[in-house]
């Protein structure tokens, strides 16, 4: 450590300059000398010495390891094959936009072993895949601001770019799909976000426009429920006749209509199911859920308002009992299982009950888990074509990844249980044969990769 005292400014500037330019006068000359950082110590105003002094720390320059130009992944070798490799290229990032993410936590989705099993989303050999994970920024392109090497980031990708697939040591996608981990999150539980928790936002916010739990005003909710009587009753003037007093009188009265509509969540206890079943009582609408015994309690603990326990019921009690409790109120259906399921929820939202309530109005309905290619929709269900590749492909779509997180930070969004597997990418195509028995009981699997 080496102390050093500055010399006087030239005669004639003396008195001119203050102490503190002189400090930054000071640290400036030293800067050109080439040293690093810099302790001041504060003049010893007893003894008046003239001298300044600044102290330098030796402390080497952080040394930041180049980024290597190949990477360990999981490959999709060939069809149906996987294989992890070590020299996997690792290309610079092309655009200004881009983020380069050394991922710590990948999540684990159906998506990853179907695709693989079936042979879709793979566009070559080899392929990476993977949808979702948590990890530290490598480099930012030079338009990128909101976050910078060094931060704790999450992301959602999807299939079309090798770079994005989150099975290799580092992952490359573009800006807007890259949210900073709240501080209150692990990057265990920020890498279950991209799939499940931004499905389940996305299908409820932008397939469904029901209003995110920051906007939830009257004039956003859905059409309400009404039986003819109830319709008769609401037919009145509209609202740019009324004076104000009235019209939020009217307001007030719609609302408290609109939160007899319930959400049909069939397949409560998935991980989208979780979420959806929170995300659904935050925008203050009621969650009606289809789960096993074993998970029930969670289903309801999580905020479903009704859960039907499937165990021992033949589809036609289930139907009778969500008949029973919602009264024909359903005004949103998702179903989070499989074909047989979704062509049960169509069944309910063509009721004899449903219709005479809902009248002609549509019910949307997110089959999120396959529907059959010649399934009958009945014409008072529209069907929405949930495609999670628009959050890449619409920047506008991160306010929904955005509002997933202030819901995190604010401590109003439960997230599943993991269970975090160790062993790197060699771990991931066991794990993924534990996911394909559909038996998680509402647990997420985690990889550190
Ligand atoms: N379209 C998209 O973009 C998108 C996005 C996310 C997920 N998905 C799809 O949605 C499905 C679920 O994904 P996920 O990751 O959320 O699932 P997950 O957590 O792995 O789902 C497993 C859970 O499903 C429940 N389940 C199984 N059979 C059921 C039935 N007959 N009725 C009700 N619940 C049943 C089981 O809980 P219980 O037995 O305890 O009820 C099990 O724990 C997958 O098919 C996935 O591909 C699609």
């Amino acid at each position: 450590m080496s102390d050093i005292a500055l010399k006087s400014p030239p005669r004639g500037e003396k008195r001119k300059l203050r102490r503190s330019e002189r400090i930054q006068d000071a640290v400036k000359r030293r800067k050109t000398r080439g040293a690093t950082s810099y302790e001041i110590i504060p003049k010893d105003i007893s003894k008046r010495t003239p001298i300044v002094k600044i102290t330098e720390i030796a402390t080497p320059p952080p040394s930041i390891p180049p980024t290597p130009s190949t990477q360990s992944a999981l490959i999709v070798a060939r069809k149906g094959e996987y294989e992890v490799v070590n020299d996997f290229p690792l290309t610079p990032l092309q655009h200004e936009d881009e983020i380069m993410i050394r991922g710590h936590t990948v999540g684990l989705n159906p998506i990853d072993w179907k695709s693989v099993a079936f042979n879709f989303c793979l566009p070559d050999f080899p392929w990476v895949t993977g949808r979702e994970m948590a990890g530290v920024v490598e480099k930012v392109g030079k338009n990128v601001s909101h976050v910078r090497p060094g931060d704790r980031v999450w992301t959602s990708t999807y299939y079309r770019d090798v770079r994005a697939g989150t099975f290799q040591e580092y992952v490359i996608v573009p800006q807007h799909t890259v949210l900073p981990i709240p501080g209150n999150i692990s990057f265990e539980e920020a890498s279950v976000l991209g799939v499940a928790g931004l499905t389940a936002a996305m299908t409820l916010w932008k397939w469904m426009e029901i209003p995110m739990p920051g906007n939830t005003s009257a004039a956003g909710l859905p059409s309400p429920p009404q039986t003819p009587e109830e319709r008769a009753e609401n037919s009145t003037v509209p609202f740019g006749t009324l004076s104000a007093a009235s019209a939020a009188a009217l307001s007030k009265q719609t609302e408290a209509k609109n939160s007899k509509g319930w959400v049909l969540i069939w397949g409560g206890s998935t991980v989208t199911g979780q979420f959806a079943t929170q995300l659904v009582k935050l925008s203050g609408l009621r969650a009606i859920t289809i789960t096993s015994g074993r998970t029930a309690a969670l289903s309801k603990s999580l905020g479903a308002e009704h859960v039907i326990v499937r165990d021992g019921l033949d589809s036609s009690d289930i139907l009778a009992e969500i008949a029973r409790v919602t009264q024909g109120h359903i005004t949103h259906a998702i179903d989070i299982v499989g074909e047989a399921t979704a062509a049960l929820v169509l069944r309910v939202l063509s009721s004899d009950l449903q219709r005479k309530v809902m009248g002609d109005q549509k019910i949307p309905f997110a089959p999120l888990a396959f529907m059959k290619a010649n399934q009958e929709v009945p014409d008072t269900v529209s069907v929405e074509n949930v495609e999670m590749k628009r959050f890449i492909l619409d920047k506008e779509s991160n306010k929904y990844a955005l509002e997933l997180n202030r819901l995190l930070e604010s401590g109003q969004l439960q997230l599943p249980e993991l269970e975090v597997v160790e062993g790197g990418f060699h771990a991931i195509p066991k794990a993924l044969e534990l996911l394909k028995k559909g038996d998680m009981g509402g647990r997420k699997l985690i990889v550190k990769v």
